[in-house]
């Protein structure tokens, strides 16, 4: 997972509800962040906010932060001083603009940045935007008065969300289970998100049903710890996310079933079983290691050593013999020596990725390792992560290439640069490229690939139209 994505809002459609303001809404991090953007929308409509693509004429700007590394922390500051302006024009203009800082960094940093940016006019954390409404209202009357929301409430948000009100397109995501107990050494998670919690089985099957009926055909189900999915079963008692898969396979048109991010520890022998008996789950996972040197896994509080790590990844493959993997890799960690770096690459050789992402170890405040002494040089981390990232490359090029005269299902989901481009994911979410009609939108269809790029395939679109995750056709269609 990029931890410093940003990812455009899908517009929300708002049915008859007069839409008298307008709210910007941008996202940066984890697909968490994502989805929980996608719910802020839906939680303003009854207020009659609509979503607007440009932030000079918002009512309402919510920025929707990461803090994981120092970088994504500081884009924040730097929106906010062209916001700040944006926010005067505004008001020589007689009109008025909200500033909303939510997210990661909002709950990390919530004093700090309304010091920095006294024209900030709310901060709000990951697990109160439910409360969204009650906030603008009161920032509206209190001008003036900043407004901070950084408690993580006994209550679960998802207990007070309004139903979607925009669908989310073929890919939809879905949180099912938030925050983390692991406490790695690096990570600010388990402080912005709080303890780890597992939403209910019945609200997840009934929102994933929405959102097929929406247009989902696949669901990516999301947790900072997803694996370690513990909700409660409908008949009480709390449901693996194995089961919780097998179940979601029963819906009818939810073609693909993916879910991010796990963790080693949590990849119980039902989830990995499901690998193998479950058509609808596509046979790529991202897998975080972070490094391949056990003292640093054990410095990390990874709790797992490099060895566990290679026996998961085989028995994912004996369950699943086309399995693609992907991991996140921090290099630079403190006290890592050559002879550490050395076993990363290790590792990396020995599971061969389809793709991965890697960082340097950015230290951050509060965090164990922060304190640590031993911090690696920078001119050492930039080295080592571009080696590492050398050999990714080659990887994933590889594994691009090694697709190249094989016919694989692709979920088209977005249309190309070029008119009559078409682009998707295959089932090992590479991106696809292909030439086709824009009908092909919300289809998973057949490509037969012929190139292997550096991050993409492409090829020709072939005969018949795919309907189930197996593979099988449902319908011959002709030539598209
Ligand atoms: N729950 C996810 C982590 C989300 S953060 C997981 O366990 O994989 C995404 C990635 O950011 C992590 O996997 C890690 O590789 C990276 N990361 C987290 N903290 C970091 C730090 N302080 N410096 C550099 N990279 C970091
Ligand atoms: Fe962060 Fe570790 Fe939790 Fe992932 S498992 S969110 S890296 S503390
Ligand atoms: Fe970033 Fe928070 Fe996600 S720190 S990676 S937005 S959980």
């Amino acid at each position: 997972m990029d931890g410093s994505q940003t990812a455009p809002l899908p517009i929300a459609a708002t049915g008859d509800r007069p839409a008298s303001r307008r709210v910007y809404v941008k996202t940066w991090g984890c697909q968490m962040n994502v989805y929980d953007s996608t719910r802020m929308v839906d939680v303003l409509a009854p207020l009659g906010y609509a979503p607007t693509a440009a932030p000079d004429d918002a009512d309402l700007v919510i920025l929707n932060t990461c803090h994981i590394r120092e970088k994504a922390t500081d884009k924040v500051f730097s929106e906010l001083g062209r916001l700040r302006a944006a926010k005067e024009a505004r008001a020589t203009r007689g009109g008025d603009m909200l500033i909303a800082v939510a997210g990661c960094v909002a709950q990390a940093e919530g004093a700090e940045i309304l010091e920095r940016a006294p024209y900030v006019d709310l901060v709000f954390g990951p697990q109160t935007y439910h409360d969204l409404p009650d906030m603008v209202t009161k920032a509206l009357r209190s001008r003036g008065q900043a407004i901070l929301n950084t408690e993580f409430p006994v209550e679960s948000k998802f207990d007070f969300l309004p139903e979607e009100q925009a669908p989310q397109g073929p890919s939809a995501f879905l949180s099912v289970q938030e925050g983390c107990d692991k406490f790695c050494t690096f990570c600010v998670v388990p402080y912005t998100r709080g303890a780890e919690a597992s939403r209910p089985v019945d609200q997840i099957i009934a929102e994933a049903r929405r959102l097929v009926a929406g247009g989902a055909r696949e669901v990516t189900l999301l947790g900072q710890n997803v694996n370690a999915y513990h909700g409660e079963g409908p008949q009480g008692g709390p449901w693996g996310l194995g089961r919780l898969i097998r179940a979601l396979a029963e819906i009818p048109d939810l073609a693909r079933i993916r879910y991010t991010t796990s963790h080693p520890r949590d990849m119980d022998d039902d989830l990995i079983a499901a690998h193998g008996e479950v058509p609808q789950l596509m046979p790529f996972l991202h897998l975080p290691v972070q490094s391949g040197s056990d003292s640093i896994l054990r410095s990390m509080n990874r709790k797992h050593s490099a060895d566990d790590y290679l026996r998961i990844v085989d028995r994912l493959r004996t369950a699943r013999p086309d399995m693609a993997l992907s991991s996140d890799f921090i290099v630079g960690f403190p006290g890592e020596r050559e002879a550490d770096f050395a076993a990363t690459l290790r590792l990396v050789n020995r599971v061969g990725y389809a793709q991965a992402y890697s960082f340097k170890y950015s230290p951050r405040p509060g965090t164990p390792a922060s304190a640590q002494a031993s911090q690696v040089p920078e001119a050492e981390k930039t080295d080592r992560l571009e080696a590492l990232q050398q050999l990714l490359n080659a990887q994933q090029l590889a594994f691009n290439r090694s697709c190249r005269g094989r016919v694989m299902p692709v979920l088209f989901d977005r249309a190309g640069k070029r008119p009559g481009q078409v682009l998707g994911r295959t089932p090992f979410m590479q991106v696809a490229h292909a030439e086709g009609p824009p009908r092909l939108l919300g289809q998973i269809v057949d490509l037969a690939v012929d190139e292997g790029h550096a991050n993409s395939v492409a090829g020709r679109i072939v005969t018949g139209t795919w309907d189930t995750a197996d593979g099988q056709p449902t319908a011959a269609q002709g030539a598209v």
